[in-house]
């Protein structure tokens, strides 16, 4: 028999269930479809750091919509603790962004006047200043910049807690469910065909990730083209004596520390299609990027390596609100900043789905950026 819900959500990882929690939290009956295990995709794979203003020279509106992620995000993490009770491990140091070449510091000089133009909040460190706040930096360093308002969250924390909070607000979450298709009555949402039968539903969110353009029963133009970019990732055990408070960051690698004693070295950057596989070019890479920053770390044990594949849009912008195949809705192709951005997407596609509203932050981000002006072609030449 079928079976029945205001709103599906297809996709379980951190942005599928912020986007259910605020659904739920505003009395909708909520049914999330998880392929596999719930977060256990790009979500577990992150490094979780919350760091527009590392991550952005320019702002864009890519850039504006990551920093509205970030100045909620303290209040997201606090609000899952006291409903949940679940430690959630969040560090707000911020972050120091080393230059080691002298091409390198010229972009940082560039981008510290720029930042400051832009209001942003940018220390500029001596090679001393940094090497006082973090002493295991490289003395190959030449400067730093510090960003102390880019955080960094435990995101494995993030999504068990939001898991827990989509089931506390009477969500329901289905582990093992493939959405095979969606099913039309005319041109709009009637219900979604799954691998565990029909969920009747006049609302369906697309929050699919790297496999968002995949999902079937819609015309082809309204599909969303999107793409997997693998990321790899290390961590070492470095126990109570993690040699960092901040997050390190620079375009070869950055280091996280977690307060379980991980130091969380990342990422690669890769087009390999949906192979997720971690391999010895890229330990490689991590290792020499790492190893430039902090030459002590070749002492620490290897605790793990992984890898997850980031959900990227053509344009490299995320894909938010109404598809044009009425009650359907994207919310994917976040890229490097799915954590960051998960609390703020889900209030976004709650506002789109209960109230039809875009507010104004969002309207960059629509899907009918890709087939407004191109009805009839289809989004399939984008599968790199
Ligand atoms: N957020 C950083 C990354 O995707 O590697």
């Amino acid at each position: 028999m079928a079976q029945r819900s205001d709103i599906v959500v297809i996709g379980g990882g951190i942005i599928g269930l912020a986007i259910a929690r605020q659904l739920c939290q505003s009395g909708s009956a909520v049914t999330v479809l998880e392929q596999h295990r719930t977060g256990r995709g790009a979500s577990w794979a992150a490094a979780g750091m919350l760091a527009p203003h590392c991550e952005f020279d320019e702002p864009d509106p890519y850039f504006i919509l990551c920093r509205a992620g970030l100045e909620r995000y303290a209040g997201f993490v606090e609000s899952l603790r006291e409903e949940t009770g679940r430690p959630i491990d969040y560090n707000a140091t911020g972050m120091i962004y080393p230059a080691l070449s002298g091409g390198e510091q010229a972009r940082l000089e560039t981008r510290y006047e720029r930042h400051l133009r832009n209001g942003v909040s940018v220390e500029k460190l001596t090679v001393r200043e940094a090497r006082r706040l973090e002493p295991d930096l490289s003395n190959r360093i030449r400067m730093a910049l510090r960003y102390p308002d880019d955080h960094q969250v435990e995101n494995r924390d993030v999504v068990a807690a939001l898991a827990q909070s989509v089931r506390l607000n009477g969500g329901v979450i289905r582990e093992g469910v493939t959405a095979r298709k969606i099913v039309l009555d005319g041109n709009r949402v009637a219900g979604v065909d799954t691998t565990d039968g029909l969920w009747n539903t006049p609302t369906v969110v697309n929050a699919m990730g790297c496999r968002a353009r995949y999902l079937e029963g819609i015309p082809a133009a309204h599909r969303i083209p999107i793409r997997p970019v693998r990321g790899q990732i290390l961590a070492l055990r470095t126990g109570a004596a993690t040699p960092f408070k901040h997050t390190i960051y620079t375009g070869g690698a950055y280091l996280v520390p977690r307060s379980d004693g991980r130091l969380i070295i990342g990422a690669t950057v890769e087009e390999a299609g949906f192979r997720d596989e971690v391999t010895l070019g890229g330990v490689m890479q991590l290792f020499r990027s790492a190893l430039e920053l902090a030459p002590g770390l070749k002492s620490w044990p290897l605790d793990s390596t992984w890898s997850g594949l980031r959900p990227v849009a053509r344009d490299g912008w995320p894909v938010l609100g109404a598809m044009g195949t009425p009650g359907l809705y994207a919310a994917s192709g976040h890229g490097r900043n799915g954590i960051l951005l998960a609390p703020l997407t889900g209030d976004l596609i709650a506002e789109a789905i209960l109230h039809d509203r875009v507010p104004p932050i969002m309207r960059p981000f629509l899907p009918d950026r890709f087939y407004a002006a191109r009805t009839g072609e289809t989004n399939d030449e984008h599968d790199s």
